[in-house]
């Protein structure tokens, strides 16, 4: 996570660099020191004004004029956990290939020892242009991360691959930058949404869940380095290197975790399974004209019951509890019966927590542990709540 980082954001003469007040504003609120940097051609594009007033501090231009500083680019090369440039432009790009210090950002460039992101943007001529695409491999070989830019509209009414990654995409990136590695090759399996049960060829049972939870834990586990399998009843975006089995039903479900739990050293059980199904599935639309049709049930497999009682030694086990009352107990009963070693009961009935919402309060319980409560939070910081329990019982093993 950014918060704490000292982040010089370069930026540099683009249309693009009316974006950089945005990336900004995300990484100040993300609890980073942010230090503006802008070349002589990013002030023809923005307000130093507007960018001092969404940064830490007031923007930095010239190597010259600050009377406090009289070696800016080496104080502020030295103090940075990471250089950002965002947007880099074509000429900064070749400078900081070539080791040639012009301005103040080239010169922090190179003064520095920390970490440089780099976020090009510019026309397609120019960013396919091999002079262009060799410095940025070049880079890249020095360890430079680059966010590549996007296809869509550029200045003028082009259209193709040159603008600028969004905003939110690069802040992403600077947060997997910082990003604790505490979950480095550990195998990871995250079930996610709610199981939908065939009536006939249209029609389904159904539930309230959106799989925002599991898709954050997955997208958690990954940053932390987790190899992560995902196995989803829904259509979110996941991020890279998640692979994702999708699925629908329980009984499909239940399938995909006795193929991918076996392997895992933490498997997360945040799908919200239906407990009954259609006992029989009627082939083709059942008609209105033949009458109310009476719809038998049966249960369905409890999935993570299956897995507790087939559990490898050494696996995490941890499952979900949704509850409207008596939260506690009831989940403490699920955490004994299915075998697991967490659990992590969520009061569904509460505002703004739960299915649909993007924001959820939880309670996780372990044996022999106080219960630990996380207040209302985005889903991403309740998945960061989980894992970091889940690290401590890792890290706590023999
Ligand atoms: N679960 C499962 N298979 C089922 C039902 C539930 O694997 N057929 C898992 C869920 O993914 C969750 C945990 O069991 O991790 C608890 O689910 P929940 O619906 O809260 O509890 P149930 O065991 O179904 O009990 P109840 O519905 O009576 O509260």
């Amino acid at each position: 996570m950014p918060a704490g980082k000292r982040i010089v954001l370069g930026v540099t003469g683009g249309i693009a660099a009316y974006k950089a007040v945005e990336i900004s504003r995300r990484l100040v609120d993300a609890g980073a020191h942010v230090v503006p940097v802008m070349t002589a051609g990013a002030e023809r594009f923005l307000g130093a004004t507007t960018l001092s007033a969404l940064a830490s501090e007031p923007v930095k231009t010239r190597l010259w004029d600050d009377p406090d500083t009289p070696i800016p680019h080496t104080e502020i090369g030295q103090h940075a956990d990471l250089v950002l440039v965002a947007p880099a432009t074509a000429r900064v790009i070749a400078a900081y290939r070539m080791g040639l210090s012009t301005d103040l950002l080239t010169n922090v460039l190179l003064a520095t020892r920390a970490p440089v992101m780099i976020c090009p943007a510019m026309h397609t001529e120019m960013w396919e242009h091999p002079a262009v695409a060799d410095n940025i491999a070049v880079l890249r070989e020095r360890g430079v991360h680059v966010v590549e830019p996007e296809s869509g509209r550029l200045a003028g009414g082009d259209v193709g691959a040159g603008r600028l990654a969004d905003p939110a995409a690069i802040v992403a990136a600077v947060e997997r930058l910082f990003a604790p590695s505490d979950l480095a090759g550990v195998n990871v399996v995250v079930s996610a949404g709610g199981t939908r049960e065939p009536v006939d060829a249209v029609r389904v049972i159904a539930n309230r869940s959106s799989g925002k939870q599991g898709h954050a834990l997955a997208a958690e586990a990954a940053q932390r380095g987790a190899d992560v399998t995902l196995v989803s009843t829904v259509d979110l975006a996941v991020p890279a290197g998640v692979t994702v089995v999708p699925v629908e039903t329980a009984a499909q479900m239940e399938a995909a975790m006795r193929t991918h739990a076996p392997g895992a050293d933490v498997v997360v059980m945040a799908a919200a399974v239906a407990d009954f199904r259609p006992k029989a599935q009627v082939e083709g639309k059942i008609k209105k004209r033949d009458g109310v049709p009476e719809i038998v049930l049966e249960p369905t497999p409890d999935i993570l019951a299956g897995l507790g009682e087939r559990k490898p030694h050494g696996q995490i086990l941890v499952g979900f509890a949704a509850e409207t009352d008596d939260l506690v107990a009831n989940a403490e009963r699920k955490l004994t019966a299915k075998r697991l070693d967490l659990i992590v009961a969520n009061d569904v009935g509460a505002p703004a927590t739960g299915f649909r919402h993007d924001t959820n309060a939880v309670t996780i319980l372990g044996t022999g542990v106080d219960p630990q409560v996380v207040p209302l939070a985005d889903k991403r910081t309740i998945a960061a709540a989980v894992f970091d329990r889940i690290v401590s019982i890792r890290n706590a093993a023999p």
